[in-house]
């Protein structure tokens, strides 16, 4: 296998090891990484878990996963040989003293082995009931007392609301340094989310008219057309506003409006994110039902396929109230961009997969072309498009070739494959190396995850207090209840996805 001898020997601790996130995610994530030749010459994945498994059943059921995940297609039978050498499985209670202290032997014992200290990721697949629990007992069990060797990994849900976040933050850092926590938001590791701070930051061009003198509205989309799948049960407890809002489009939302950062620094950067979540003008809880909307799916067609409704999906109450949609019209109280709408939407089984970031911009100051030419005008907007198309596309008025002054509106593109035409990592590869080289950068920290439930409570406890009567409220298949239209002022709208000349070739994805 091919490693690379530069990093330091890691050891990485899976709680949860049997379990769908590191069958669909996680080890193909560190297939991958080994595959680019970016996983350390002297490496181990221990997965533990409850349920008795010997290494030999938990390797064919993680080379399942490999070969159905992994961004190289199927494994070759001895790059994965040498790959599941590494893997260990250990059977144990996460709320048992015994399962930690038999960790540490094995850690011990891997290092005598390579003859060199190792860091020790350990990382919280499971559950979200068990995330206050594993960092106590790692605490308990002397594991987290190097700091400089030793790091935790959560997963979101981070907390139920802000009073839970507030508790599990408390607790991870009651046993560890804020700096050896990575809380995940795997938006953060998409090659095209990154992308935002490259385009804002490292292209004089944009920067200046990114501010309320030039920009009308954002909107900002994170829609899919797939329903709950299996995670009904889950998600049945979460809802959308939890699922996706407080984490996904609250990242989104820091990266296009945040100041520049003075440097490329992990803290300097989330500063200035967790600045724009300071600048949000708070939500009163007389106004919700003027800037939030919810909705549930009812039945539908999606991809000429009949759905079923939200509640009869599996794990779900049949009289359920949880929203699979949600459309929120924020403002920014301050200098860059008072005045200006920042329209955030998401929902379950809409119309298509689509995430993209839209900035419209405001109309020319005096219109001197005559009437009939603009009829086919449509406003200037840069879209950043993250998924499923991957790129950049910018919307302007041109003439339309003719006798007459005719104006249209035309699109010039960036195509992420077209551009560089070489596969993208997936979100959970980045992530995982940038958690192996200790660069926190693309992590939450924890006053952000506070001030985005901080901004966010106000709803829940509104929406808690008044179930709704109408849902379901949208059918399958459609952009969403109807509601979503009356958040926008006049003038604006919720673009319709943008698609992108070469969309069916998707970085990450095999053609
Ligand atoms: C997860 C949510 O965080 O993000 C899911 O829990 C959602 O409900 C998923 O489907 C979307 O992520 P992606 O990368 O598939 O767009």
């Amino acid at each position: 296998m091919k490693t690379n001898d530069q990093l330091e020997p890691t050891v990485f601790v899976i709680f949860g090891g049997a379990g769908d996130l590191t069958w669909r995610k996680l080890v193909p994530a560190l297939f991958d990484l080994s595959q680019d030749r970016s996983m350390p010459a002297d490496f181990s994945i221990i997965a533990v878990d409850r349920v008795g498994l010997s290494d030999e059943k938990l390797c064919r059921r993680l080379h399942d996963g490999v070969n159905q995940f992994s961004r190289f297609g199927k494994a070759r039978a001895a790059a994965w040989n040498q790959f599941a050498q590494h893997i260990h499985y250990q059977q144990g209670d996460f709320k048992k003293l015994q399962t930690y202290a038999a960790l540490g032997s094995q850690c011990a014992k891997l290092e005598k082995e390579w003859g060199a200290k190792a860091h020790r990721v350990f990382y919280m697949a499971t559950p979200p009931s068990m995330f206050g629990e594993i960092p106590k007992y790692l605490g308990r069990a002397g594991l987290t007392r190097d700091r400089d060797w030793s790091r935790i990994v959560v997963e979101k849900p981070i907390g139920y609301d802000l009073e839970s976040a507030r508790a599990l933050n408390a607790i991870l850092a009651a046993n560890f340094e804020e700096r050896q926590i990575f809380r995940i938001d795997h938006y953060l590791g998409k090659e095209t989310v990154q992308n935002i701070l490259a385009f804002r930051f490292a292209n004089p061009l944009f920067e200046p008219i990114w501010n309320r003198r030039y920009v009308e509205c954002v909107t900002i989309t994170a829609v899919e057309a797939v329903g709950v799948e299996h995670r009904g049960g889950y998600y049945d407890h979460a809802g959308a506003l939890r699922d996706m809002v407080q984490n996904h489009l609250m990242q989104l939302l820091c990266l296009v409006a945040m100041e520049p950062m003075v440097s490329f620094e992990a803290d300097e950067i989330r500063n200035k994110k967790v600045d724009v979540l300071h600048a949000v003008r708070p939500i009163h809880k007389d106004a919700v039902h003027e800037c939030v909307v919810r909705g549930q799916y009812g039945q539908g067609w999606v991809g000429g396929k009949k759905v079923p409704g939200y509640r009869e999906e599996d794990g779900v109450s049949p009289d359920s109230q949880t929203e699979t949609f949600v459309a929120l019209k924020l403002f920014l109280d301050n200098w860059r961009w008072q005045g200006v709408p920042f329209y955030l939407r998401t929902g379950k089984r809409l119309a298509r997969q689509a995430s993209e970031i839209s900035i419209q911009f405001r109309g020319v100051p005096h219109q001197s072309f005559p009437i009939e030419s603009t009829l086919d005008w449509q406003s200037s907007r840069l879209v950043m498009s993250i998924q499923p198309d991957e790129g950049i596309v910018l919307r302007f008025q041109a003439k339309h070739p003719g006798a007459q002054m005719h104006l249209r509106s035309v699109e010039m593109q960036f195509n992420y494959l077209d551009a560089f035409d070489a596969p993208s990592p997936d979100a959970y590869e980045t992530l995982l190396w940038d958690v192996m080289k200790n660069d926190a950068t693309l992590f939450m920290r924890d006053d952000q995850v506070e001030a985005a439930w901080q901004l966010l409570m106000p709803v829940l406890d509104v929406w808690a207090a008044a179930p709704p009567s109408d849902f379901p409220n949208y059918a399958a298949g459609t952009w969403g209840p109807e509601d979503a239209q009356a958040l926008l002022a006049p003038g604006h709208s919720w673009p319709l996805p943008t698609e992108l000349a070469g969309k069916c070739k998707q970085p990450g994805k095999k053609s």
